[in-house]
């Protein structure tokens, strides 16, 4: 793994543009903040109807329609969400694009699935924070950042620099700016989200906290036991990796979690792994996704009502109102 740091980039580079952040939502309100921050002339640019745009206001910025931005930018930072980008592009920026500009996506989902399919004579580069715009802002207010993933697909001279500098800005360069792909960027994204961190983690809870109740737990218990202690988990593993985190779990813990971890991801968890990422690789969860959001998402809004209602969340309204009035009493 190559990894460059602050000390890398040419801070000039990115001041010497004018850069627009399209979409002020979870990531391009953290770029646009960090940008303006490190002295870098930056606009937002949103649609009629956002619902951000009184955000962006409150902040400092006065939001531009895309058009504007992709007639009169240097620098395209592509923050809309990603189902949206390709229209996006093609009705509002592809046909302003000039040579000299370059394109600039936070994750590569658009670009590498062939959604988007820019011309010859501008740059292409990525740069993807590893993390929520949220603990970028934060990181960067404390003088810190996030680390952060850095491709190039297409690079006219100067592209390359570019991204560094521009990675640096938003202050990834504090944390570290690790070179990689497009391919590689999207295709981990995608099936680390549904294999561990959404798909995996949200169904692997869910089932337990079930077969927990049907085995007589008051549901609020079996909340805490199967949904509440993940994070104490996550952030021992996250600080200390998995076999750090054993140091400070109990034996019976550990002991248990040899005997039982392997009954439950087994040979056959893992071979559905493969599928999944055989989906990602071939490109056929994004050209599902694409269909689903052209037609209007209605599995999404059906599968997210009944997530909403499932009786693990009242549950937790119960527990978590519990720990608040204990936080607010202690
Ligand atoms: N969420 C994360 O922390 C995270 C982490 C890593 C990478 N990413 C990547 O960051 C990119 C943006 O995702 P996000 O999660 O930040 O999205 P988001 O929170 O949903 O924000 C998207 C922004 O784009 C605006 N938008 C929607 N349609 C638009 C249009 N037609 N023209 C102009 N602006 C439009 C939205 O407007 P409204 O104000 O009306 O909503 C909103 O301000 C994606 O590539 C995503 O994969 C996100």
């Amino acid at each position: 793994m190559q990894v460059f740091y602050e000390s890398d980039a040419d801070p000039a580079l990115i001041r010497a543009k004018r850069v627009a952040v399209i979409g002020y939502g979870a990531q391009g309100h953290a770029h646009a903040l960090n940008l303006r921050d490190a002295g870098v002339d930056v606009r937002v640019a949103l649609h009629a109807a956002a619902r951000r745009a009184g955000q962006a206001r409150d902040d400092g910025f006065t939001p531009i329609s895309v058009v504007e931005a992709a007639q009169s930018s240097d620098v395209l930072v592509m923050c809309a969400p990603d189902e949206v980008m390709p229209d996006l592009y093609a009705a509002e920026i592809a046909p302003h694009l000039r040579a000299g500009q370059t394109l600039m996506f936070v994750h590569g989902f658009a670009l590498h699935y062939g959604f988007i399919k820019p011309p010859a004579y501008v740059d292409v580069v990525m740069v993807a924070p590893k993390g929520p715009g949220k603990a970028l802002r934060e990181a960067f207010v404390k003088s810190g950042g996030l680390p952060c993933i850095v491709a190039v697909a297409q690079d006219n001279g100067g592209g390359e620099a570019l991204a560094y500098s521009y990675a640096a800005a938003i202050g990834c360069g504090r944390a570290g700016m690790i070179a990689s792909t497009f391919k590689l960027e999207t295709e981990g994204d995608l099936y680390g989200e549904q294999a561990v961190l959404c798909g995996g983690l949200t169904h692997l809870i869910r089932a337990a906290w079930e077969v927990q109740v049907e085995a007589g737990a008051p549901p609020e218990l079996a909340y805490f036991d199967c949904l509440h202690e993940v994070k104490l988990l996550s952030d021992l593993i996250h600080e200390r990796g998995i076999a750090g985190m054993h140091l400070a779990i109990s034996n019976t813990a550990e002991y248990g979690e040899y005997v039982t971890g392997p009954r439950i991801i087994d040979a056959r968890v893992k071979e559905v792994m493969r599928a999944v990422m055989a989906d990602v690789q071939s490109g056929k969860f994004a050209r599902a996704w694409m269909e689903e959001y052209r037609n209007g998402a209605p599995n999404l809004a059906r599968t997210r009502a009944a997530a909403a209602s499932h009786p693990i969340e009242a549950a937790g309204e119960k527990v978590r109102a519990l720990l608040k009035s204990a936080t607010v009493n202690n």
